[in-house]
């Protein structure tokens, strides 16, 4: 990977013109690869990046790097692919080329990030901060400033994430879908163009399901979320992350909640379920 180039005129790199996305992988298991693969081509069929490799391709073109990587069969080694796909290589007009150049397609493993058994008994502390994303965040787009920056201001405050607000409604976090709990009841934004579809966001819906809780995808305003009794966020990196502290305020009682922490468990339990159904 070292000697990999990305040439000065890739439109990744010039216009962020292109799409990521992030897998978990349980030794050469992947979590949910199927759903990622589908939002990678609904991110590429968002932009009109064409000459995407398929499904299939996908599937193939991991097998070989998991191959070419070493990539450990312990399914208790857990670690990350990152998966790239610019417009490709042009020369600098904001006009996207005719007729389309290849797409520049990158994918490499890397060590999946630990968090502190601490973070996931004591919850996380988060800012709110406005979302000041485009309109079209259900597209996993390379584009990330308005994260970076809303991350920056969460570090600054000394916080584990940002949760972004449009419009006095909680979108979702920096990198991480975002629920809170009252009276029992699952809170989270609805899919759409305001946030991103997470394939753990799916998992955390299923385990609802499974332990028989409730869930609502409707909007909720940020005091709705701050008098919540219960918050937590999802990601791929984390699976199910409790918050117990927004804007310097605890959430409930300041500890992690009894369905926060269920649902955790849960998700584990179905991502364990599945892996030992993948071949
Ligand atoms: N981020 N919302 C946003 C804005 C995200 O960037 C992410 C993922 C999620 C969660 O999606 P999923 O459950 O599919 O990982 C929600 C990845 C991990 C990243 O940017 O590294």
């Amino acid at each position: 990977m070292s000697e990999a180039v990305v040439p000065i005129e890739d439109r990744g790199y010039q216009f962020a013109d292109g799409v990521y996305d992030v897998l978990k992988f349980h030794g050469r298991k992947p979590v949910r690869l199927a759903q990622h693969l589908e939002r990678l081509a609904e991110s590429c069929a968002g932009l009109l990046i064409e000459g995407v490799p398929s499904a299939a391709e996908w599937r193939n073109i991991i097998s070989e790097l998991a191959d070419r990587s070493e990539l450990s069969h312990d399914v208790a080694e857990q670690t990350i692919l990152y998966i790239q796909v610019t417009r490709g290589v042009a020369p600098r007009l904001h006009v996207p080329p005719i007729p389309q150049p290849p797409p520049t397609v990158i994918a490499y493993f890397k060590a999946a990030p630990r968090y502190a058994t601490e973070l996931r008994e004591n919850g996380v502390a988060m800012i709110s901060h406005p979302d000041e994303r485009w309109s079209r965040c259900n597209i996993k787009s390379i584009a990330l400033l308005p994260v970076v920056l809303a991350k920056h201001a969460a570090r600054a405050a000394g916080v584990f994430e940002a949760l972004l607000v449009r419009d006095g409604i909680v979108t979702e976090g920096g990198a991480s879908n975002a629920f809170c709990v009252r009276d029992g009841v699952v809170f989270t934004h609805p899919e759409g163009p305001k946030i991103l579809s997470g394939v753990t966001r799916g998992i955390v819906l299923d385990a609802a399901r499974r332990a028989g809780i409730e869930v609502r995808e409707v909007p909720v305003t940020l005091e709705e979320f701050r008098a919540a009794d219960e918050a937590f966020l999802s990601s791929t990196t984390m699976n199910v992350m409790p918050v117990t502290r927004l804007d310097g305020r605890p959430i409930g009682d300041g500890r992690v909640g009894a369905i926060t922490r269920h649902l955790a468990e849960t998700v584990e339990e179905i991502i364990q379920d599945e892996l030992t159904l993948e071949p």
